[in-house]
């Protein structure tokens, strides 16, 4: 199979992330539970693991460092935590359902939102578009670092100097730029939630939650931690305050595999590998007829390497399916973010969307090439 759905979850996985998980399964007491050498051999290697995502982040404190399911679980842990009745946020037009389902929840109780507009290649626009977003009654702005279906680049570090010259929070959605773009906490932010199972290469079921020295949202899960278990209250100590129940050890271990792959191979290497992989991608389709391109062609400061398009006439779906009878993997329909296909117009066709990793091939993409040619010549 040629995959190319790596912005749904990356495939292969690096042998020592793989490795990794294995030897968690092979020796794997609940960590910070117990005081026999198991268990204290899984606590050490999740604080190690720990370590290494502070590092990679640029967060100081390794207890700064949330490890959670996914990167939607930790934008709930923000988001929830830190909103009450009254308050107003600023999101793009372009997020995840991760950032609007629970904003749509939170709408119940009084919390609203304004969407702002994103200009794809114009910073300067779309920080205006925000600024004007903002209101009396507004706490945070939160938005993905890069949309998930276009690829479109938000200028994170301007939108979080803006946040702070108005006083608000900032917390970004980096599931789709981690591991591809630099993204480092000394720059200000005040929650940087990601998944571990992208660009970082880990496990399914891993996601990090960066959380800077300021601020501590109130919980929305609470239980046993393994510490001050006296208390029937839960603990305000980092991580703790955030991690209840028993962690998933080997998912942990295997993304610190992960990260550590990632910073072995280099965030710029694998950016211009993927980036080179896209933009071939994109010459070839915009030669051809009958292709629908929706964004100007991927470039590095304003985009991620990820270009969805779509066959005229034909629903993304059908496409998909279509290569996927050509043993091509791509994911189709609205990719969890309908707010970014209504931006675009692309509500009821959806879009077909090819995303490499660092392990796909230029003959991968020529195959691809070649499978969407057949599927033209053939309709
Ligand atoms: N959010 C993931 C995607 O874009 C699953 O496919």
């Amino acid at each position: 199979m040629i995959y190319l759905d790596n912005s749904a979850t990356s495939f292969p996985k690096p042998l020592s992330v793989i490795k990794s998980a294995d030897l968690a399964m092979r020796s794997s007491a609940n960590p910070g539970r117990s005081g026999h050498s198991m268990s204290l051999a899984a606590a050490e290697r999740i604080y190690s693991v720990r370590r290494t995502a502070a590092d990679f982040f640029g967060v100081e404190n390794e207890q700064n460092v949330i490890f959670t399911l996914n990167c939607t679980a930790a934008l709930n842990m923000a988001i929830k935590g830190l909103l009450v009745p009254g308050d107003h946020v600023v999101v793009s037009t372009l997020e995840h359902n991760a950032v609007m389902r629970p904003l749509e929840k939170l709408s119940e109780k009084g919390i609203n939102y304004t969407r702002a507009k994103v200009f794809a290649e114009d910073d300067d626009k779309t920080v205006d578009s925000f600024r004007h977003s903002i209101n009396g009654k507004t706490k945070m702005i939160v938005c993905t670092h890069a949309s998930n279906v276009w690829g479109i680049r938000l200028p994170i570090e301007r939108l979080c100097a803006l946040a702070h010259a108005y006083g608000l929070l900032f917390i970004t959605d980096a599931a789709q730029s981690a591991g591809v773009v630099p993204i480092n906490m000394n720059d200000g932010y005040d929650i940087i939630c990601t998944a571990g199972h992208k660009g970082l290469y880990g496990p399914m079921g891993t996601g990090i939650m960066l959380i800077s020295e300021n601020i501590r949202p109130d919980t929305i899960i609470e239980g046993g931690t393994g510490s001050i278990s006296f208390s029937l209250s839960q603990p305000d100590e980092l991580p703790d305050r955030f991690e209840s129940g028993t962690p998933n050890y080997p998912g942990i271990s295997a993304l610190g595999a992960g990260i550590e792959f990632v910073s072995k191979k280099g965030i710029d290497r694998i950016r211009k590998h993927e980036f080179e992989l896209i933009r071939y991608l994109y010459n070839k389709l915009s030669k051809m007829d009958n292709i629908i391109l929706y964004t100007p062609i991927p470039e590095k400061e304003h985009f991620v390497p990820i270009l969805s398009f779509n066959i005229e006439g034909k629903h993304s779906e059908e496409t998909a399916a279509l290569l996927a009878s050509s043993g091509i993997a791509v994911r189709a329909g609205l990719h969890c973010a309908p707010c970014a296909h209504e931006e675009i117009g692309t509500v009821k066709t959806g879009a077909v969307r090819i995303s490499p990793s660092v392990f796909t091939s230029f003959n991968d993409i020529e195959k691809t090439l070649f499978s969407i040619r057949k599927i033209i010549t053939a309709k």
